[in-house]
């Protein structure tokens, strides 16, 4: 069984959500399916469709205006949330700190925390790749609990380029590794980043992945199903 987590970003509403929903349930998968969509959108899930959000608050409750907790999420039966996504990282200045708080605060609540780490652009031409992502590996991610780790290159993310092959197998290669130092050999490891129906395929061979997260390609059923299909 592979993970396909769709990251709707800040994008979609009500009639769109069905209808996407409505396809997957009629589209039958044995694979892990889940939808992480903006908060608004993840009360009123008629298709049985596993749902996730894209931020939590690190504190359980209290005076934080705009924020949202744990509970609340768990309350709107949310099971998954992705953490220290690079949108975050980036407009939100949230550090491994902040990722490896907020994965704590879902993990207390039930919620598997879907942990993002990748290089820039810089970080990459400047042959620091494996460091920069072990680093944020390693301090990003809990003591304990659940939780699964996504690999996107942040050069890659809505841009249309990725990774040779080899390449995401090598960084895939040193989070697996990393993994195993800390003793967590059965985290789930994710690639993200342009994935598409042309290239779905090809990626989730590549040794130590097992599965996608996608962005664009997540909003409708024409993108995102034929890459569900793809790797039947
Ligand atoms: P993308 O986004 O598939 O549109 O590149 C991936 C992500 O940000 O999770």
């Amino acid at each position: 069984m592979k993970f396909i987590i769709g990251n709707w970003k800040m994008n979609g509403n009500t009639d769109e959500k069905d209808a996407l929903l409505k396809s997957l349930k009629n589209s039958r998968t044995k694979n892990k399916v889940v939808v992480c969509l903006p908060f608004t959108l993840l009360y009123g899930n008629d298709f049985g469709i596993t749902l996730g959000a894209q931020d939590i608050s690190e504190h359980p409750n209290g005076a934080y205006t705009g924020d949202i907790s744990g509970q609340m999420l768990k309350d709107a039966n949310v099971k998954y949330v992705i953490v220290g996504h690079s949108e975050r990282r980036l407009y939100h200045k949230e550090t491994n700190e902040t990722t490896r708080a907020k994965a704590t605060a879902a993990i207390k609540n039930g919620i598997i925390p879907v942990i993002c780490v990748g290089e820039t652009a810089t970080d990459k031409n400047a042959g620091r790749t494996m460091s920069v992502v072990k680093k944020m590996l390693l301090e990003s991610v809990p003591q304990k609990g659940e939780y699964i780790v996504a690999y996107e290159p942040r050069w890659a993310i809505g841009t249309g380029k990725t990774p040779t092959y080899e390449e995401i197998a090598s960084v895939m290669e040193t989070l697996h590794k990393a993994l195993i130092g800390i003793k967590r050999e059965n985290i789930a490891l994710l690639y993200g980043g342009s994935v598409n129906q042309d290239n779905a395929k090809q990626i989730i061979s590549i040794k130590n992945i097992d599965g996608l997260l996608v962005g664009g390609a997540s909003l409708k059923s024409d993108t995102f199903l034929p890459i569900i299909k793809s790797i039947e």
